[in-house]
């Protein structure tokens, strides 16, 4: 281990996690990307590559790296500072200049210093690791309608030291976790990862695509697209004759439009992911199948592992609606897989494919036209 590692925590990002991560970026424009514990910039160099136009801006503390940033031949604004400490002007001009529209991170997990941090948000001071530290201060800089992705350490939300924070920026933000447990191991490093995405709103539709579905004010009218929580290789063996706690629903237990087989049990004391009313569950990865799409009327007491993907519909005939759209418009649902090897779909692809329906089905006259609007992240 070298001293930066050690000092700064320089576990640098594999280059297959970066490609994965910036494919989720779910922006179309994007002006500004910032990486506040930039290294070497590797995220910020490759996500110039599909926004070339982009101002980029990195920060780290460690001088080397931001040196040699300095003699990168792409351009940015690199800065040398403590980000926990760094105050930039926050009016007018000198506030504009930092606001970015996308944010990578994958910020330090532990510094040896600081095992815990108190941190002001919205008003009230939380007790959190350092990496969601850098979560919270980054959103300070995020525009309305960017997104952060970032590489975090596991326990940001699983565990009960970040637990408060998470649940008080999950309230005002939109928060999808995007993978569970990241495969990569970094170098000298074994800390298990999960990936997550954050947006500063609730993406406005894009009015192209948005025109097919009427978007209502009721906000319980609206479908919210996201993947479950849990990772089912830790939950595998998790008791399943208790009687509290969640049940945690896998891919396995999808069958013939219905939840069946053993459920694990999750302790009750697990930070959840609360659903309500109707949702439209059915498998992420595997081979597409009508049978694996579920209805279910009430979503109270179930969790889902990071392999379902969850369309919380909220009123009961709007996930009916949704339901029967997928079954009549199969083969495009079907084409939201893909992939070389195991078969996978992302929240993109079913986003898109839900936005398209009314126009490319022919549903205009369903209830999905009239009751849904599309808003999950
Ligand atoms: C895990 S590395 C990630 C580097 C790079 N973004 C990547 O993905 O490969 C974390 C980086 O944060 C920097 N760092 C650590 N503490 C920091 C702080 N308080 N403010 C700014 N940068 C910091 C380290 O020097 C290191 O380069």
């Amino acid at each position: 281990m070298n001293q930066g590692s050690s000092t700064f925590d320089q576990y640098f990002t594999p280059e297959s996690l970066i490609c994965r991560l910036i494919e989720e970026v779910p922006l179309k424009k994007v002006k500004r990307i910032a990486d506040f514990a930039v290294g070497k910039g590797a995220l910020l160099l490759e996500a110039k590559k599909i926004w070339p136009e982009a101002e980029l801006l990195g920060i780290d503390r460690d001088p080397k790296m931001v040196c040699s940033l300095k003699t990168n031949p792409t351009s940015g604004t690199w800065i040398c500072e403590n980000f926990l400490e760094w105050a930039p002007k926050q009016d007018g001009a000198a506030k504009a200049a930092y606001q970015s529209d996308l944010i990578l991170l994958n910020p330090p997990f532990s510094l040896k210093a600081h095992p815990c941090l108190s941190i002001p948000f919205q008003g009230a001071v939380y007790r959190c690791s350092i990496a969601l530290a850098f979560i919270s201060y980054a959103l300070r800089f995020l525009r309305k309608g960017g997104a952060i992705l970032a590489i975090l350490p596991h326990g940001v939300v699983h565990s009960k030291r970040d637990a408060a924070l998470w649940s008080a920026i999950g309230k005002t933000f939109d928060l999808d976790i995007l993978e569970d447990h990241v495969a990569e191991r970094f170098h000298g490093c074994q800390v298990r990862c999960i990936t997550v995405k954050i947006f500063n709103r609730r993406p406005k539709i894009h009015a192209k695509t948005a025109k097919p579905l009427e978007v209502v004010p009721d906000a319980s009218a609206a479908l919210q697209l996201s993947r479950g929580c849990f990772d089912h290789v830790s939950y595998k063996n998790a008791d399943c004759r208790g009687r509290r706690g969640h049940l945690l629903i896998h891919t396995t237990n999808l069958k013939d439009g219905k939840i069946v087989g053993r459920f694990a049990r999750l302790s009750a004391a697990l930070p959840y992911k609360e659903y309500e009313g109707s949702l439209i569950v059915f498998p992420r990865v595997g081979r597409p199948s009508k049978e694996k799409v579920v209805f279910i009327a009430d979503a109270k007491g179930l969790q889902f592992t990071s392999c379902v993907m969850v369309v919380a519909c909220g009123e009961m005939s709007t996930a009916q609606a949704v339901f029967s759209a997928i079954s009549e418009a199969w083969n495009s649902f079907r084409n939201c897989y893909g992939g070389t090897g195991a078969q996978y779909t992302t929240l993109e692809k079913v986003k898109d494919f839900i936005r398209s329906l009314p126009e490319a089905e022919g549903v205009e006259e369903s209830s999905l036209k009239r009751s849904c609007s599309l808003a999950g992240g």
